[in-house]
């Protein structure tokens, strides 16, 4: 690992990390959460999803928390579309980034969007040609690529197969994502490797949960095996309401602990973003599951190891 490696991270807590709460965050409280993230320095933020309101009510109102932002054209603000409904009205709300999600298993495609992986793919080629025709980027996540809730093991040339559709259909970046936390540091290496062998890792990302609390070591594999985007939470948010058991993805403070500590560069603050992951967790009415947060929340800020160990 190189002292000046750069790791660009997408947080997608206002949208998985929100997506499975029982009592849903209103838009002023989602945009409030935005906001504290770009001021925190994250500059890929994923900010709702234009789905089903029946599937997911929780994202309801994903055109204002969209539309808040729009002016941020430095900033990539993804939202999830599912088929060209979904796409309109991204569109309409002013999405300059969606992302479509696939998944290497059959059973949690079904739960999760109703269709096979064959026919999911087959509704992403429209919004494809629609996004492309727009000038909208298109970012791909692959489901299950560490194991599924419903079928449990998942063959890695499934994750080939549906991570090497979605890139040649025009996705700019493949989101390889352990949608249950199962991974371990090996298959995680093994599955990034195996799917690096038919899209560049330059255009891989990986998606962790830490159900199991394995989300930093597969990171690591990943980022030894050659990955520099990651995909984290803050507060560690999160679970997939088609997942059941799977919990938060890594929370993005423990993630930028851990580069930092290691020279990576990230662009974000971590005072800052621990300071958005208790605003957040105290409007949940609950702590963060974060490590770091917590040694936050305990002390204030004060003392807070990175201040002696940043230069
Ligand atoms: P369906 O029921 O098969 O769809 O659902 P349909 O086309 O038959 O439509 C049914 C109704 O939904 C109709 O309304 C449509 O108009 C409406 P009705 O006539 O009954 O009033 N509808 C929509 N409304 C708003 N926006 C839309 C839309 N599409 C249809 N885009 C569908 C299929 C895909 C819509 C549904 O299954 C769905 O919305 N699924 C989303 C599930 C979801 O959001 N899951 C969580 C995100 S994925 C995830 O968390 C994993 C990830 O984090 C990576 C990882 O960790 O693995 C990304
Ligand atoms: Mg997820």
């Amino acid at each position: 690992m190189m002292a000046q490696d750069k790791v660009r991270i997408v947080e997608v807590g206002p949208r998985d990390g929100l997506q499975n709460e029982a009592s849903p965050l209103g838009v002023p409280a989602r945009i409030a959460m935005v906001e504290g993230l770009i001021a925190a320095g994250l500059r890929a933020v994923e900010v709702g999803s234009f789905v089903s309101p029946k599937w997911v009510p929780q994202m309801v109102g994903s055109d204002e928390v969209l539309g808040a932002f729009a002016h941020r054209t430095d900033l990539r603000l993804p939202v999830l579309v599912p088929n060209m409904k979904g796409f309109a009205a991204a569109q309409a709300a002013g999405a300059r980034e969606i992302a479509v999600f696939a998944s290497a298993s059959e059973s949690f495609s079904q739960k999760n969007i109703n269709c096979s992986i064959d026919e999911s793919l087959d509704r992403f080629r429209p919004v494809m040609e629609a996004a492309v025709d727009a000038g909208i980027a298109v970012r791909g996540y692959v489901s299950c690529a560490w194991g599924c809730p419903y079928e449990g093991a998942v063959d890695p040339a499934a994750v080939v197969r549906v991570s090497k559709a979605l890139h040649a259909m025009g996705c700019y970046e493949i989101s390889v994502s352990d949608t249950i936390g199962t991974g371990t540091p090996t298959a995680a290496r093994e599955v990034i490797e195996a799917v690096a062998g038919s899209v560049p890792m330059t255009a891989l990302a990986v998606h962790v949960h830490d159900t199991y609390g394995q989300a930093l070591a597969n990171i690591l594999a990943c980022l030894q095996a050659g990955v520099r985007v990651f995909d984290a939470s803050v507060g560690g948010l999160g679970g997939c309401p088609y997942a059941e058991g799977a919990t938060g993805n890594v929370a993005t403070e423990d993630l930028v602990f851990m580069l930092d500590g290691m020279g990576i560069h990230t662009g974000v603050d971590l005072r800052r973003l621990c300071t958005v992951a208790l605003d957040v967790s105290g409007t949940l009415g609950r702590p963060p599951s974060s490590h770091v947060a917590r040694v936050f929340a305990q002390n204030g800020g004060e003392g807070f190891p990175f201040d002696t160990r940043l230069t």
